[in-house]
């Protein structure tokens, strides 16, 4: 397993498929109870299937666990990397997570640089994900990583909420940063997309 060790007990870990059972279900239990979407298993089989290395985890270790790797992640980050309509190689972060009371320590932080890392090396042209309009966190998250706001998408989720899509620009000259009025009306350069989605759809535009 490719590990980062800290100097606190955080430790950080690309996905690998030989602890895939006990894996999985620590990432659902940490996505399920923040996320408005459920997923089921076959969405995470979807991801970690094609794109397990581009999926990293974050552990306090605890050396009493009988099974520190699946029992103390304490937050996961899932994605994808597809050429985007024939065009760009688009990375996808589908789905980030920090367990509650592990939050504002920089740990989703770590772990979204180092998805962006492997994209990277891994060709990416451009990186995309939907947030809620209102996940604070989420966004100043992003943005501080250089996430640029590219689409207002009225009712996205199930809940009915709308999203933001971020884009992050990888490489000169590929995409292109549309003017954008997070509180204006729909556009041809502002579109709305319909509503609801699914993360097993192609994350198109
Ligand atoms: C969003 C989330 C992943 C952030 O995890 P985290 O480990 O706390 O994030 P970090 O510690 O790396 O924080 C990075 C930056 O995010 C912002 N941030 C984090 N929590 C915040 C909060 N509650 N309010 C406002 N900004 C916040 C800050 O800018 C922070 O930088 P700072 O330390 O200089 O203030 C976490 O809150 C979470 O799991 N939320 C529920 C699931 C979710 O919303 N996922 C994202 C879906 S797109």
């Amino acid at each position: 397993m490719a590990e980062t060790l800290l100097p606190s007990s955080l430790r950080y870990a690309r996905y690998t498929p030989t602890h895939e059972d006990s894996y999985v279900h620590s990432m659902r239990q940490l996505i399920s109870k923040d996320l408005s979407e459920p997923y089921s298993i076959y969405v995470y089989r979807y991801f970690l299937y094609q794109w397990g290395d581009l999926c990293f985890m974050a552990f306090d270790n605890d050396p009493l666990d009988p099974d520190p790797d699946s029992a103390r992640m304490v937050g996961v980050v899932v994605c994808k990397l597809e050429p985007h309509r024939g065009g760009p190689l688009r990375g996808y972060i589908a789905m980030l997570a920090v367990k509650e009371e592990y939050r504002g320590k920089g740990i989703a932080t770590k772990l979204v640089r180092m998805a962006i890392d492997a994209m990277a090396d891994r060709g990416a042209d451009e990186i995309a994900l939907e947030t809620e309009i209102t996940n604070t966190a989420a966004i100043k998250l992003y943005e501080r990583l250089g996430f640029l706001r590219s689409k207002r998408l009225h009712r996205y989720y199930l809940n009915g909420n709308s999203a933001y899509r971020l884009l992050l620009y990888l490489k000169e000259g590929v995409g292109s940063i549309r003017s954008f009025d997070p509180y204006g009306p729909p556009t041809d350069q502002n579109p709305v997309s319909p509503p609801a989605t699914s993360l097993l759809r192609e994350n198109g535009e």
